[in-house]
């Protein structure tokens, strides 16, 4: 019989985190660590690897923290090619220029470009090789609402939520058939590092609170039941699609209230 209460059960699996340093990534980490899973964490900032390995130890998990970066294929073999099986890939590392489009420099560009394209590009194809081979795995990677709408300033960054959607999904066409998933999260607007310059002015932030249906921003750890669900067995028949995690910003146009 299909035992239900396991469906969510990660032990014995091992998860790659990139970008387990901060906001999300880490929230991720230590979610995955308290579903079970050994959590190898991984980013740029190999000190803020540790701190999120304390934290997934204070949850009852366990996991290793690694240096690397998204951005060299070298470094990512070199950091990977020690790990014998993952069996979950969460990817969020990505960047942001916020500058209106005729503004955007050729060198910010291919910044941006650099990590959210070809980064993500790099290591889901080193992750999923293996995967493929094991005919297991499920890759999550960390796009945006931004792959939908997009405000001034947001033109090179919205591109690359948008183009990580449509390798996810040849990824996940690609290697169904081999028992890989891959899938996509958009979250809305999450109290993170990343968006510090939005928290700090008032006007901006509660502008965007209002924006969604349920009126206000998310904590990191409130994007962690979907990395969970997609991680898991409970998410086996769920591949090639977008979660959205955005407090109903894009159900609703929440420019005006009409009175009723
Ligand atoms: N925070 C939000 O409101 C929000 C909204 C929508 C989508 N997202 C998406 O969620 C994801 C995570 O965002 P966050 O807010 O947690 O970001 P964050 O800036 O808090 O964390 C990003 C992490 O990636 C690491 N990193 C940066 N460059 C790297 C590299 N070259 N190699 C390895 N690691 C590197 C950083 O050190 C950092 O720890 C991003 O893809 C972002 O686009 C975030």
């Amino acid at each position: 019989m299909f035992d239900y209460k396991k469906m969510f059960d990660l032990t014995g699996r091992t998860a790659l985190v990139v970008g387990a340093g901060s906001g999300i990534g880490q929230a991720s980490a230590i979610a995955l660590g308290a579903f079970g899973a050994n959590v190898i964490c991984a980013d740029l900032n190999l000190d803020a690897c540790h701190d999120t390995l304390k934290y997934i130890a204070d949850q009852g998990g366990h996991g290793a923290a690694l240096a690397i970066d998204m951005r060299a294929s070298v470094s990512i073999a070199e950091a990977l090619d020690p790990i014998p099986q993952i069996d979950i890939l969460v990817s969020t590392p990505s960047i942001n220029v916020r500058k209106p489009m005729l503004r955007i420099t050729d060198e910010e560009f291919d910044k941006v470009m650099a990590l959210n394209m070809k980064g993500t590009f790099m290591l889901m194809r080193y992750v999923a090789a293996g995967m493929a081979t094991r005919k297991r795995g499920s890759i999550i990677v960390f796009s945006s609402i931004r792959g939908d709408v997009v405000e001034p300033g947001q033109g090179i960054y919205a591109a690359t939520k948008s183009g990580v959607r449509q390798m996810v999904k040849a990824l996940a066409s690609e290697l169904g058939g081999s028992g890989v998933r891959a899938n996509c999260i958009a979250p809305g607007v999450v109290e993170t590092p990343l968006t510090a310059q939005i928290q700090n002015q008032p006007e901006w932030y509660n502008a965007y609170a209002a924006k969604g249906a349920l009126g206000r921003w998310a904590q990191p750890e409130e994007m962690t039941g979907a990395v969970v669900y997609l991680a898991s067995d409970a998410s086996s028949y769920v591949t090639g699609t977008v979660v959205y995690v955005d407090g109903g910003w894009m159900a609703q146009d929440g420019r005006f209230t009409p009175p009723l």
